[in-house]
C-alpha cells in the first residue's frame, strides 16, 4: 500500500469499503432470511436496498476520481460477516436468534458508520464536494438503519418473544 497523499489514502478507505459493501449485499439476504419476527426481517431486507445503493454511490465516486474500486478485500467487514453467519447458523430460541442478529448487524453498521465519517472528512479535506455529498447520503442511511435496530431491540419486540416462549 502507497500512502503519500490524502488522495491515496482517500481511495484506500473508499476501496476498503467498496469491498465491505459488497460482501455485506452477499450477506443480508441470510440474515433476512434467518431473522423470524417480521419487522426486523424487512428491516434486513430494506437496508439490502440500501447497501446496493452504497455500492452504486462509490462506484460513482470512482469513476469521478478516475480509479476503479480495486480488489482488495476488507478483512474486517469478512470478521464481521463470519460472526453473523454463525448466528444465521444458530439453533435455539427465535427470539433469542433475532436478539443475536441485531448485536451482529448493530457491530457492522457501527463499523460502516466510522468508516463513512472518514472517507466524509477526508473528501471534505480534498474539496470534493460531490463525493462528499455522495457519502454523506450513505452515512445518513447507516445511521438509520443503526436507529431502527435500536428501536428494534428496545421497543418491547424482542422482550414480548421471549416472554411468549416462557410461558
Ligand atoms: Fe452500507
Amino acid at each position: 500500500m502507497q500512502l503519500n497523499s490524502l488522495n491515496d489514502l482517500f481511495v484506500e478507505q473508499l476501496r476498503d469499503l467498496y469491498s465491505a459493501e459488497t460482501q455485506l449485499v452477499e450477506a443480508l439476504p441470510k440474515m433476512a432470511s434467518a431473522a423470524s419476527h417480521d419487522e426486523l426481517r424487512q428491516a434486513f431486507e430494506h437496508h439490502l436496498d440500501e447497501t446496493r445503493g452504497h455500492v452504486d454511490r462509490l462506484r460513482e465516486i470512482f469513476e469521478q476520481l478516475g480509479t476503479t474500486p480495486g480488489s482488495e478485500t476488507c478483512e474486517a467487514m469478512k470478521g464481521l460477516i463470519e460472526e453473523g453467519e454463525e448466528v444465521v447458523k444458530a439453533q435455539g430460541d427465535a427470539a433469542v436468534k433475532d436478539a443475536a442478529l441485531i448485536a451482529a448487524a448493530q457491530r457492522v453498521e457501527h463499523y460502516e458508520i466510522a468508516g463513512y465519517g472518514t472517507v466524509r472528512t477526508f473528501a471534505d479535506d480534498l474539496d470534493l464536494g460531490d463525493a462528499r455529498d455522495l457519502l454523506d447520503q450513505t452515512l445518513d442511511e447507516e445511521g438509520s438503519a443503526d436507529k431502527l435496530l435500536t428501536k428494534l431491540a428496545t421497543g418491547g419486540m424482542l422482550k414480548a418473544g421471549l416472554n411468549e416462549r416462557a410461558k
